[in-house]
């Protein structure tokens, strides 16, 4: 290895290492960077015996599908999983000084529902009621997302609830309402959620809507229109995207609302969830 190399592989690890230490697990890297790093040890002058080898570390990871499958990390128990919960909402709640964390200063909407939950919802950031709360969706858009959670015959007791933000976002220039995460914040507490996701290790996760979707799969393929109903993954677990129910509160129309119990339905067969004659008949208009 050149010594040019080796210093600037050493560099790159040092910068990750920190990276890791500040809570980042995961982050985007362009083909040319990777490239970078790789090329110099491709080339053959600089090996003693001129064979081209790729180190294993070469391996880098550019998307978050590629990271370790979430069953692989440990089962542990109700109990345990409870602690490791509670010990992930100290950590934020220790970490509120930070400012990249914490934009508005409100307060905690960590997640709520089973550790054992089979099925997880993940929106995209509390609004005023659940900032009020402490709680994800209890407003009006929650209680249209409990209406579907029991139009599957599940309720909010049984399944895990969590956002991609923790607080909501801040607004500044506004005296009401709700604004959409940036980019970097979906980044900065995207490894939150993901603690969550490892400990709970459901079967499905439903992303709803844009926002839920770009943090679980790290960017976004095409619009949620057009992924809506369409398998996705993280790290092996199935991730079904579909409209966020404040879009729903927004277009009643019949069309929309077929569309996100065809979504539904999918999930429930996926897990194995019984769907009557009743069930399969939702929003269809006779
Ligand atoms: N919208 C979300 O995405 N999450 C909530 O908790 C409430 C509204």
């Amino acid at each position: 290895m050149s010594g040019a190399y080796s210093q600037l592989l050493e560099a790159t690890i040092s910068h990750l290492e920190d990276l890791k230490q500040k809570g980042v697990h995961y982050i985007d890297v362009s083909p040319e960077s990777v490239n970078a790093l790789i090329e110099p040890v491709l080339r053959k002058s600089d090996s003693a015996d001129g064979e081209i080898r790729i180190p294993p570390q070469s391996v880098i990871h550019s998307s978050r599908e590629d990271g370790p499958s979430i069953y692989d990390s440990q089962r542990l128990s109700s109990a345990d999983k409870v602690s490791a919960m509670d010990q992930l909402r100290d950590e934020i709640l220790s970490s509120n000084k930070s400012p990249e964390l914490l934009a508005s200063g409100a307060n905690l909407v960590f997640g709520v529902g089973s550790v054992d939950a089979d099925l997880m919802f993940v929106g995209e950031a509390p609004g005023e009621d659940e900032d009020r709360e402490g709680e994800p969706f209890v407003g009006k858009a929650g209680q249209l997302l409990m209406k579907i959670i029991q139009a599957t015959g599940l309720d909010r007791k049984k399944v895990y609830i969590a956002n991609v933000l923790k607080y909501r976002p801040d607004t500044p220039s506004k005296s009401f309402g709700n604004r959409k995460p940036r980019k970097d914040e979906i980044e900065t507490w995207f490894p939150f959620l993901m603690r969550q996701i490892e400990i709970i290790q459901p079967k499905v996760i439903v992303g709803l809507g844009a926002t839920a979707l770009e943090g679980l799969l790290g960017h976004m393929p095409t619009g949620i229109t057009r992924l809506r109903g369409n398998w996705q993954s993280y790290r092996s677990v199935p991730v079904m995207p579909t409209f966020h129910p404040s879009y729903l509160l927004r277009n009643q129309s019949w069309a929309v609302k077929r569309q996100v119990w065809e979504d539904m339905m999918q999930v429930m067969e996926r897990l194995n969830i019984p769907i009557s004659e009743k069930q399969r008949g939702f929003f269809l208009r006779k």
